[in-house]
């Protein structure tokens, strides 16, 4: 194989991360072919649906550029192994979740996928492949890949690197064109150089040289824990802050504006919110926390776990300050959620903070009505089911289990925010979507039950505005 001119390539998994990676890919190599594969049937169908809007993850601007690709050199499927047979070069992009049992269970990234996709490989590859770990994974994982792969003893030579993706969902497209920088991590042998190079010259076909990053393996699996984990950071740090903005006083965006001038410290991840949600920060932390203390290093994993408790704080504060605020109990009252999604633009739900919230309140019995415009009514209530058959976490281990069909008689999903906010006591935005920056909300007032509350998880609520109207509203960091 000529690892320079690389003409077929092979995603498995059409995820979050394949589906939108080989999207762009494909559209900015038209010259390579990109096969997307995955076991999930319907996923495969969905991205091949004529119909645009019912591709299987909302992101802005994908559906432009799998319309553009698709069917040229784009191509999803569900047949793995004829992908892997034709490809030089094979990405690996399944999910690598917290594992729910066993060994590490509740930190450590579970790896059976991946082990999976290695073992497919290694049955199907006759000629020398390039396998690209795009997962996020722990350190030293494309060694047990590698042991993996040799072990089949047809002599194929298989050389592993490590390019973790740092697009962040709901930006994915802009973060693909024109991203920071791409990683890539080899093996210091001449092989591992030239699988390295093969792979420059594919994302040099759009990335400018000077932001494609190369290091060896490990240094590339770490720096992508070590980057959710810095920017996780942050967010907890703010909302650490926010706390104390709320007893003293002082507003929380305008601390964050403050030293966000600073060039040290930069604007950028100083939003304070209700607590970060998504499939990626914690599970990267608790991982990051987990590698720790396997190389007995307790008070780094220590340090690393206040992110995560100070975000479960962050969440269950502001629940309480639901509750406290609605004189001590939901029980019976109409809470209208603005979002279920753990940020704009995007229909993922993993992690999202709203289903923490909801959690506390419901344990008290609330009324919740959701509108999201994006997260569908089987998402939500397949992420309460979710939360009710673990249930970690510290402050939902306080919790008792609910049975689904409690749940289905309290929570009611809207496809109209009005509707969801028609007669409610209290509003909770969980989400910053545009378009709530856009309601009437005179409007909303007169349709609510006085005293109308707002908590703004967010800090997007015209505050003032809503004052003079009438409403109650209570911000995050900002206190009434
Ligand atoms: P996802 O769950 O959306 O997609 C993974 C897909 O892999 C699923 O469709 C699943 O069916 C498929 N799959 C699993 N095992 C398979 C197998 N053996 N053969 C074929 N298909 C298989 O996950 P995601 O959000 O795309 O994340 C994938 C990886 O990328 C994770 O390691 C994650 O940490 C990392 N990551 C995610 C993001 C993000 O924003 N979501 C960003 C950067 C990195
Ligand atoms: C993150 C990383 O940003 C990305 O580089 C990585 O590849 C995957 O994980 P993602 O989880 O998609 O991306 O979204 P991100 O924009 O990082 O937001 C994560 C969470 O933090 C969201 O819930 C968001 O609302 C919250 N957040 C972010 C804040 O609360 N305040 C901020 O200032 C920024």
């Amino acid at each position: 194989m000529t690892k320079k001119q690389i003409k077929n390539i092979c995603c498995i998994g059409a995820g979050y991360v394949g589906g939108p990676t080989m999207a762009v890919m494909a559209q900015k190599c038209p010259h390579i072919k990109v096969n997307v594969v995955d076991m999930n049937e319907q996923r495969i169908a969905d991205w091949n649906d004529s119909d645009l809007n019912k591709l299987p993850i909302y992101e802005p601007g994908l559906a432009e550029v799998v319309d553009e690709a698709r069917g040229r050199n784009l191509f999803f499927s569900t047949s793995i192994e004829k992908a892997i047979d034709e490809a030089e070069v094979i990405f690996i992009s399944v999910n690598t979740p917290t594992k729910t049992y066993g060994v590490g269970k509740g930190m450590a990234a579970d790896l059976k996928y991946i082990e999976l996709c290695a073992r497919q490989i290694a049955s199907v590859a006759k000629d020398d492949k390039i396998i690209v770990e795009k997962s996020t994974l722990p350190v030293r994982t494309a060694e047990a890949i590698k042991t993996i792969l040799d072990s089949t003893g047809k002599g194929v030579q298989f050389d592993i690197l490590s390019s973790p993706e740092f697009l962040a969902e709901g930006t994915a497209i802009q973060d693909l064109t024109r991203p920071d920088r791409f990683l890539i991590g080899g093996e210091q042998s001449q092989s591992g150089e030239e699988a390295v190079q093969a792979l420059v010259d594919v994302y040099s076909n759009w990335v400018p040289r000077e932001n494609i990053v190369t290091t060896r393996v490990w240094s590339s699996e770490l720096s992508k824990l070590t980057a959710n984990a810095f920017l996780a950071q942050r967010v907890s740090s703010i909302n650490a802050i926010s706390a104390l903005c709320e007893k003293t006083g002082a507003d929380v965006d305008e601390v964050a504006n403050a030293i966000g001038k600073d060039s040290r410290i930069g604007a950028k991840f100083l939003k304070s919110s209700i607590g970060f949600g998504g499939s990626c920060f914690q599970k990267d932390i608790l991982n990051l926390v987990y590698l720790c203390r396997h190389f007995n290093l307790p008070e780094v994993a220590y340090y690393w776990e206040q992110v995560i408790k100070m975000n479960d704080y962050q969440k269950h504060r502001f629940a309480k300050m639901i509750i406290d605020s609605l004189f001590n109990t939901v029980s019976g009252k109409k809470i209208a959620f603005l979002g279920w999604a753990f940020k704009k633009d995007t229909n993922d739900s993993r992690e999202s903070a709203a289903i923490y919230v909801a959690d506390e309140l419901l344990q008290d019995r609330a009324e919740i009505h959701v509108y999201d415009p994006k997260v569908t009514a089987e998402h939500i209530y397949a992420d309460l089911e979710y939360l009710q058959e673990h249930r970690v976490g510290q402050y939902v281990e306080q919790g008792e289990k609910m049975s689904m069909e409690e749940i289905r008689n309290l929570v009611t999903v809207h496809s109209s925010a009005y509707e969801a906010m028609k007669a409610a006591h209290a509003i909770a935005i969980l989400t910053e979507w545009d378009e709530f920056k856009t309601y009437n909300w005179q409007q909303v007032y007169n349709d609510m039950l006085k005293p109308a509350f707002v908590f703004d998880g967010r800090n997007i609520a015209p505050k003032e505005e809503m004052n003079e109207i009438g409403f109650e509203v209570y911000s995050v960091g900002r206190g009434k």
